[in-house]
């Protein structure tokens, strides 16, 4: 069942989103060679906290910490560990939860380490790009497919393949709620949207074949041929006319120029 959210509770979820946004661009210039996904995870958590949010994620469905950490092949929900030091060349996508007063926020964001090969640069570059073109058909009156339509379309004329075992999804009081918003699909099927929905577009995007595997940790989904995969998530309120993004990759990219 989709919950349509009233004014109020989308600028509860802003708040929840730009927290996000605010905790990706403090962890930006930390995402450095040497540094251990398990140290970021910790800075997230407090800053988080610091701001009087709670992290969602963790303690959800047994998920350990406050933030997931994929690193290269690692597709989504890679747990931050100690022994994952980042290096020269690397990709890591950040992707957390906040929750304030009982609203969720969501969003992700892939960061290069360092210098990253020129084939890994156009993945995140095709990968952020497809979340937009995603995000334009987000409006009241379109279908969840029109969404997922326009990424996949996108992505695979580029030459990636698209996951299929994780999707985007509802979002409001639960991390998860209805509806599905998968990354492939048909122009034209799905649930209509309408004004009051909130959705999380994070398109997962691999340089090789689609399919993953979860190591022993139960959570970390990998790409079973271990080639690089993006991800970028950005939590959208439906209206007419024009999407609603409750997040904001601008707030990162500025910390990210100055570095
Ligand atoms: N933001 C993640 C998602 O949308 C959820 C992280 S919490 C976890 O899938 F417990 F599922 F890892
Ligand atoms: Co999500």
């Amino acid at each position: 069942m989709i919950f349509l959210k009233t004014d109020e509770e989308i600028e509860l979820m802003r708040e929840c989103c730009l927290l996000i946004s605010k905790t990706l661009a403090t962890l930006a210039p930390l995402v450095k060679p040497g540094v251990s996904t398990a140290y970021l995870d910790k800075i997230a958590e407090e800053f988080i906290r610091d701001n009087g949010a709670i992290p969602a994620c963790k303690g959800y469905e047994g998920y350990p910490n406050a933030t997931c950490m994929s690193v290269n092949d690692v597709v989504v929900h890679g747990i931050p560990y100690e022994h994952v030091i980042l290096k020269d060349g690397d990709i890591l996508s950040v992707d957390m939860d906040t929750m304030i007063n009982g609203f969720c926020g969501d969003s992700a964001y892939t960061f290069a380490v360092g210098e990253v090969a020129p084939e890994v640069k156009r993945l995140l570059e095709v990968t952020k790009q497809s979340l937009f073109l995603g995000i334009e058909q987000a409006v009241a009156g379109n279908r969840i497919g029109d969404v997922s339509f326009a990424v996949q379309n996108y992505c695979e004329k580029a030459g990636y393949s698209v996951v299929r075992d994780m999707i985007g999804h509802g979002l409001g009081r639960d991390l998860h709620e209805d509806p599905d918003v998968p990354n492939y699909g048909r122009k034209g099927q799905g649930k209509i949207l309408k004004p009051g929905m909130v959705i999380c577009i994070e398109p997962m995007i691999n340089i090789g074949k689609y399919d993953l595997a979860i190591d022993e940790d139960g959570w970390t989904a990998r790409a079973k041929d271990h080639k690089p995969s993006a991800h970028y998530e950005h939590c959208v309120a439906i209206r007419k006319g024009k999407a609603d993004i409750l997040s904001d990759f601008s707030i990162i990219e500025q910390t990210l120029a100055k570095l």
